[in-house]
């Protein structure tokens, strides 16, 4: 079953249960999003019926409709700026908890609610483990520089694209009402310089790079039998 739709489900289910396990009561919550989360707050729900107080920011529409039909409490970073911990997807994590992630294209809110948190959990499935971050970085830009920008992230030595809808024509629009530019990259040599230079283009908003979080990172790779935890103290340096 190793590798399978339902393997990775099962492993996505694991690492998302055992996340919801790690609420405490009276906590406040970044909720991310994704197929793992959507786990979490299935398993967190339950415990919000068997009595246990939380409340949780959303990163996306989808997280924010999800919660509430699962009863979970929401409130904001306006109300609430200081999170307990925050939980979320990835798309790929290397060995120093460095991550690729935006393929649901919340990746802006996501870094928003990962840095108001003193801890990050994040819940994954082994194929996201990489030896190296390569590949597809995902950037939020404004409509009004998206051209000018990917003029700059060519530069930067990839190839972008602006991410195309599904079942709507044109550009996929972030719940923050921006494009994504996919960005191709050969190699990724320095996650952090890039992320760094990523930063720096105008009408660039946020990249899916997240190299920051590392010393307070929790990364739960699910499995059926027994999830697998890494955190900074396993980081190589
Ligand atoms: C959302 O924009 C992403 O960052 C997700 O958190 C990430 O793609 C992981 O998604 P899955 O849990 O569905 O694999």
């Amino acid at each position: 079953m190793a590798g399978t739709t339902e393997a990775v489900a099962a492993a996505k289910r694991a690492a998302g249960y055992q996340a919801a396990g790690m609420v405490e009561d009276e906590m406040v919550i970044g909720l991310g999003t994704g197929s793992t989360v959507l786990y979490m707050i299935e398993r967190l729900s339950g415990r919000v019926r068997d009595g246990l107080s939380v409340s949780g920011v959303p990163t996306s529409y989808q997280t924010a409709m999800k919660a509430r039909e699962y009863g979970i409490p929401l409130t904001t970073l306006d109300d609430n700026p200081v999170l307990d911990l925050a939980i979320d997807g990835a798309d790929q994590i290397d060995p120093q908890l460095r991550m690729i992630k935006g393929r649901g294209a919340a990746l802006t809110r996501e870094k928003c609610v990962a840095a108001a948190a003193f801890r990050f959990i994040v819940v994954a499935d082994d194929t996201k483990m990489v030896s190296r971050l390569s590949g597809v970085v995902p950037v939020e830009t404004i409509p009004f520089a998206t051209k000018t920008a990917m003029g700059q992230l060519r530069g930067l030595g990839c190839r972008p694209f602006i991410r195309e809808a599904v079942k709507k024509d044109g550009p996929v629009i972030t719940d923050n009402g921006n494009f994504i530019v996919d960005c191709q990259f050969d190699e990724i040599a320095d996650p952090a310089a890039l992320e760094a230079a990523l930063a720096m283009i105008p009408g660039v908003v946020e990249s899916g790079l997240f190299t920051r979080f590392s010393k307070n990172t929790t990364v739960i790779i699910g499995n059926e039998k027994k999830c697998k935890v890494l955190t900074s103290a396993d980081v190589v340096p």
